[in-house]
């Protein structure tokens, strides 16, 4: 008998998806993995138990995590959860480890070796395991699917014998992968679009998806990317000077999509009610910065919200809301990840601590917090 994987149900409130598709289990039992899926875990993504167990998983309750080598989940496991696992055993989720230090050391205690996938280094290698950019993309597709449906026009431009709708026009403020995906969804919709980043590399990426670019470009705009492809905080005079241009061009739009975030950071206030209220009536708004502070004055998390005449959709974990697609892709890059710890010729799970995607993304092993982020100690610090 090979590992047992374990894939867990989520128990917090609003999260439907799951960490393990049928496919990805075919896949786990292929590298010689025994794999339990907790009964019901893929039941929001509607993935009902027996699809699993078809190809070839086992369906158990949650005690059966005891014996697992490996426990997939889609957030940070909870206390009531870290108590049926066993010491020792691998934990890959989305961690959020960010401000929660009492509960990365809990994982630490517990004995657990968790990892965080959001975590994973942006390299060529790791491309097929980044969960930023599969649940960014959805979550920006779905952002668009939101609005529409709350907007009380169409967006496209139509001809008709009875007259002329003209096209909505949407502004995507943070062109990283969800503001991106979200362009071209609104432009495939048929609206007018326009987008602004701070980051000067984004000027290409909208202008080649049919939509036109509003930004200050000075000289700070010029460096305001990072190493990493990541924007930087700016500074309050470029906020200033940012606000001026936004605020000119929010009060044309009817919809608003904001994206924008910093690593490590609250989510940039880039929507003032000032500039809500400016807005034409029927307006419409979306958050996908809510769950880190928003970048809209006045968004309410997981709620529309009416901020000065401005419908302001708040909605947390969006890729969540469409959670078949969001779990397929979720799931397949997890298994990628779990694939890089299993020995070619022998099938046993070997932690390469050397691993640059190990240590990237490695918050707890052996009974301690390991990630230098979050006060772990780097290798030869001690
Ligand atoms: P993110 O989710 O951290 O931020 C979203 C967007 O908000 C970014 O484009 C950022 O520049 C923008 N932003 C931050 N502050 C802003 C402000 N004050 N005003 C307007 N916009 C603001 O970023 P995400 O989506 O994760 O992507 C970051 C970069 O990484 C992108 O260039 C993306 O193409 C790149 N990337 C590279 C990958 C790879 O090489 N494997 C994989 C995925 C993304």
């Amino acid at each position: 008998m090979g590992n047992i994987v374990f894939v867990a149900k989520e128990i917090t409130a609003d999260e439907t998806r799951v960490a393990a598709s049928p496919e990805t289990v075919k896949k786990m039992k292929a590298l010689g993995l025994d794999v339990i899926v907790e009964a019901g875990a893929g039941k929001f993504s509607r993935i009902p138990d027996s699809e699993y167990e078809a190809v070839g998983a086992r369906i158990g309750s949650l005690g059966a995590a005891a014996g697992a080598d490996v426990v997939l989940k889609v957030r940070r496991p909870g206390e009531a959860e870290i108590v049926a696992y066993r010491s020792g055993a691998i934990v890959i989720a989305i961690m959020d480890p960010y401000g929660h230090d009492e509960a990365i050391s809990g994982l630490a205690k517990a004995g657990l070796s968790t990892f965080a996938m959001e975590l994973m280094p942006r390299i060529t290698r790791a491309q097929s395991m980044d969960v930023l950019s599969s649940q960014a993309n959805l979550a920006g597709y779905q952002a668009v699917i939101e609005a529409a449906a709350v907007y009380d026009r169409a967006l496209p431009m139509m001809m008709t014998a009875a007259g002329t709708v003209p096209a909505a026009k949407v502004f995507v403020m943070g062109a990283g992968v969800a503001g991106l995906q979200a362009i071209a969804t609104a432009r495939r919709l048929g609206a007018a679009v326009s987008a602004t980043d701070v980051r000067p590399a984004a000027k290409e990426q909208v202008a080649s998806l049919g939509a036109k670019f509003i930004a200050v470009e000075d000289e700070e705009f010029k460096a305001a990317e990072t190493a990493g492809g990541y924007a930087r905080e700016m500074s309050a005079a470029y906020q200033a000077k940012q606000a001026a241009l936004v605020a000119e061009h929010i009060a044309k739009q009817d919809i608003v999509i904001t994206t924008a975030l910093i690593p490590g950071r609250p989510a940039p206030r880039l929507v003032s009610r000032a500039m809500l209220a400016t807005m034409k009536p029927g307006a419409v708004a979306v958050d996908l910065a809510v769950e880190r502070g928003g970048n809209i004055e006045g968004v309410k998390p997981g709620k529309i919200a009416d901020v000065d005449g401005v419908r302001v959709i708040g909605f947390a974990n969006m890729a969540g809301r469409i959670a078949a697609s969001a779990s397929a892709l979720y799931a397949k890059n997890l298994v990628t990840f779990l694939e890089t710890m299993i020995d070619k010729e022998t099938r046993a799970i070997v932690l390469n601590l050397d691993d640059e995607l190990i240590k990237a993304t490695m918050l707890t092993h052996a009974g301690a917090v390991v990630h230098p982020a979050f006060g772990g100690q780097t290798k030869g610090e001690k």
